[in-house]
């Protein structure tokens, strides 16, 4: 077990991909906790987890709230002491409505995907650096790298969910910079195409297969396991002198070189 006794914290953890990491986490000795704004779906992995002998709490957590995402800090410290890894993970991906380019829904996206990244790593950032050790990583997208035109009408779309990503990709850079003197590490995984429940509902199947077929080295998607490898790597001991690093597990999708 690579993370025995490693207090983790993962945002998004009710389904999907966050939902993979926190199990496969428990499976290498990890204590998690499941922050998520569904807290009944999250309480319900959590509920599993510790069926199979597993330690694992839900939070009900909105990251774009301050109040919420230190509340999480604060009461994942007082249970456990410590946090060692925060998992950056939610977003707002399962119900994005790709047709609405409003100011006000780029906002909305904004305020989850970035903002609430930004708010959860500001939440848990002092344990760590008061702890002299840390690991955080954040979740980005390979849509951050994406160049293709945006179909559209008379008004210029807003690009919302890509931005974000893109976003958090600098973020990352500037984390690391900062966090690193306090022993601190901040790393994004940069997922392609991943078959969660959210995929098959947002992205039309022709888009996932020109994606695969013709973008993508190894020609499958991804699920969500794939991803938890990294994870668990840059969580853990292995990757010790890594950090600013943006880790795309995509299959070879972008080969920007
Ligand atoms: P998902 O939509 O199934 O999971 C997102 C989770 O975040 C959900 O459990 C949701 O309840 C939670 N969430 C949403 N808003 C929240 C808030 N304000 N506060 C707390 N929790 C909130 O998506 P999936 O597929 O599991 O993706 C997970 C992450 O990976 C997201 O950051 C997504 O952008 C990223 N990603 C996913 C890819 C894919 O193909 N599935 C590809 C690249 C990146």
């Amino acid at each position: 077990m690579k993370l025995e006794n490693n207090v983790t914290i993962i945002t998004g953890a009710a389904q999907g991909i966050g939902e993979a990491y926190a199990r496969r986490f428990v499976a290498e000795g990890a204590r998690v906790a499941l922050a998520d704004i569904n807290a009944a779906k999250a309480e319900s992995v959590a509920e599993d987890i510790r069926r199979g002998g597993g330690d694992a709490i839900a939070l009900e957590v909105d990251v774009s709230s301050e109040e919420s995402t230190a509340a999480m800090a604060a009461s994942v410290a007082e249970k456990w002491g410590r946090i060692d890894t925060l998992i950056a993970n939610a977003a707002i991906y399962h119900d994005i409505d790709n047709q609405n380019h409003s100011f006000a829904y780029l906002k909305k996206i904004f305020d989850v995907n970035y903002f609430g990244t930004w708010l959860t790593v500001r939440a848990v950032y002092p344990y760590m650096k008061r702890q002299g050790k840390g690991s955080i990583i954040t979740q980005s997208s390979d849509a951050a790298f994406m160049r293709f035109p945006v179909p559209h009408q008379d008004e210029l779309p807003s690009f919302h969910y890509s931005v974000t990503k893109a976003a958090v990709n600098a973020l990352t850079h500037f984390l690391a910079a900062t966090c690193g003197p306090h022993g601190v590490r901040c790393n994004a995984i940069s997922p392609g195409p991943t078959m969660t429940e959210a995929t098959l509902k947002t992205v039309p199947r022709e888009m996932i297969d020109m994606l695969v077929q013709g973008m993508m080295c190894l020609k499958r998607p991804l699920e969500a396991e794939d991803l938890c490898g990294t994870a668990v790597f840059l969580a853990s001991e292995d990757s010790a002198m890594i950090t600013g690093q943006v880790i795309c597990v995509n299959g070879g999708l972008i080969m920007l070189g």
